[in-house]
């Protein structure tokens, strides 16, 4: 049995490092070239090179450190900066070969500036056009007398990412115009839509010291509607200090996720109540289709809308207060009392489908809990399979 229980864990591990490994990293990838230091720079700064190492098919037009010394002596915001450089992120793959052989010598490309919808009309595409004597120029949408020349190939990952050098920064009067910050400030979200009555705990109880404290690194906060945390009321006075502060922390990811990593990386996430290996604290993401939803042992919250989704914060409405099994164990469903019986009855039945499913992996961390509450059990088997496999997966990695 141990045996197999390994074989499953090194299979799984494997599974899990082959799916979680990142592409590429667009800073590992320019740390190598002092050239672009500052370019590299800059793409941390604004948070831009975390988008292009999610993204696939993309082409990264780099600019050495004098270029990008003519871009910062304009003096520029930070935001206006992210714009520019967005504009040098095209959405498609142009290795040098493809540059070389654009069919009828010229294309356009759209670019990332495009894709965040700042830009106006289609100001963030760029044209690229091969010309006589193999050389290949890039114009801006916006600046059609501007040639900038392709110098040379940085590094080609067919088809994920390329980048290339050119010879200075692309100039877009549309990019380059001032634009405000957005406003990231978490202490005036949290207190629109609808996120005032958790706005109010987080408040009283001291924890949105903690949230704040977390901003600048990344963060993703999970906040419980305005009747959720009103039918919840109860249940919060019976918490001690300790707890309620726990509980607060529980709705906070230490990391930024956009609505696109929660979809596509589903799997258990640490929480900012997160205290080693005793006190978990988490919670497993799983999809279904576009709807996210977060799982503790005790309930399943959906994500029902998106305050704020901008590295590096990210805020989302639930439509439940998240209770960690740390602090509710065995009281499944306790956030809708008036369904209880049937749920519970429901849940017995499930529970013993949950052990055939888990019957492979007798390790499962899940067994000592008796099932999640009735909704899981109805999705899938397979999908609960997968989340202990995760769940097995993370605790071995934890433990390693
Ligand atoms: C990317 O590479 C940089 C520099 O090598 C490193 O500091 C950073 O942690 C890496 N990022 C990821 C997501 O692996
Ligand atoms: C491109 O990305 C895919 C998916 O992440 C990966 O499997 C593949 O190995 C990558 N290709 C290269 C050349 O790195
Ligand atoms: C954030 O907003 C709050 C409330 O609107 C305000 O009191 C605070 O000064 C703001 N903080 C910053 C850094 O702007
Ligand atoms: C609060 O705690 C008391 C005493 O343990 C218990 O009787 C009561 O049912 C609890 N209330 C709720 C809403 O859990």
């Amino acid at each position: 049995m141990q045996t197999f229980s390994a074989v499953t864990l090194a299979v799984l591990l494997l599974i899990s490092l082959s799916t979680t490994t990142d592409a590429h990293n667009i800073t590992h990838i320019l740390d190598k070239s002092p050239e672009f230091s500052t370019f590299n720079h800059y793409l941390t700064l604004t948070h831009l090179a975390g988008e292009i190492n999610r993204r696939q098919t993309i082409t990264v037009c780099a600019v050495d450190n004098a270029a990008m010394s003519a871009l910062i002596a304009k003096g520029l915001s930070l935001v206006t900066i992210k714009n520019v450089l967005s504009l040098h992120v095209f959405a498609d793959y142009f290795g040098s070969k493809k540059l070389h052989q654009i069919t009828k010598g010229s294309t356009s490309t759209a670019t990332m500036y495009q894709a965040t919808g700042e830009a106006p009309g289609t100001t963030g595409y760029v044209h690229i056009t091969d010309v006589k004597g193999g050389k290949v120029h890039f114009t801006p949408e916006d600046n059609p007398t501007q040639t900038v020349l392709y110098v040379k190939s940085i590094l080609e990952m067919p088809y994920n990412i390329s980048v290339i050098q050119i010879s200075e920064i692309l100039q877009s009067p549309e990019a380059e115009a001032p634009t405000s910050a957005p406003d990231l400030n978490l202490t005036s979200l949290l207190q629109k839509d609808g996120c005032k009555a958790f706005y109010d705990l987080l408040s009283t109880s001291g924890a949105i010291g903690t949230f704040l404290s977390t901003v600048d690194g990344g963060v993703t906060v999970f906040c419980p509607s305005d009747d959720a945390i009103t039918a919840f009321a109860p249940k919060y006075k019976n918490l001690t200090a300790e707890e309620k502060t726990s509980l607060l922390l529980y709705h906070g990811v230490p990391i930024y996720n956009s609505m696109g990593m929660l979809r596509s990386s589903n799997g258990l996430m640490n929480t900012l109540a997160t205290e080693g290996a005793k006190k978990k604290y988490d919670f497993t993401v799983q999809n279904v289709g576009d709807v996210v939803k977060l799982k503790t042992k005790v309930v399943t919250a959906a994500i029902t809308g998106t305050v704020i989704d901008d590295e590096p914060v990210a805020l989302y409405k639930i439509d439940k207060v998240l209770l960690p099994r740390e602090l509710f164990k065995g009281t499944a469903e306790a956030d809708e009392p008036a369904a209880a019986p049937k749920a519970a009855k429901k849940k017995k039945k499930a529970a013993k489908k949950g052990d055939n499913a888990d019957a492979p992996g007798p390790d499962s961390s899940d067994d000592d809990y008796g099932g999640g509450d009735a909704a899981d059990q109805t999705a899938s088997s397979g999908g609960r399979l997968v989340a202990s496999a995760f769940t097995v997966v993370c605790l071995a990695l934890v433990f390693v």
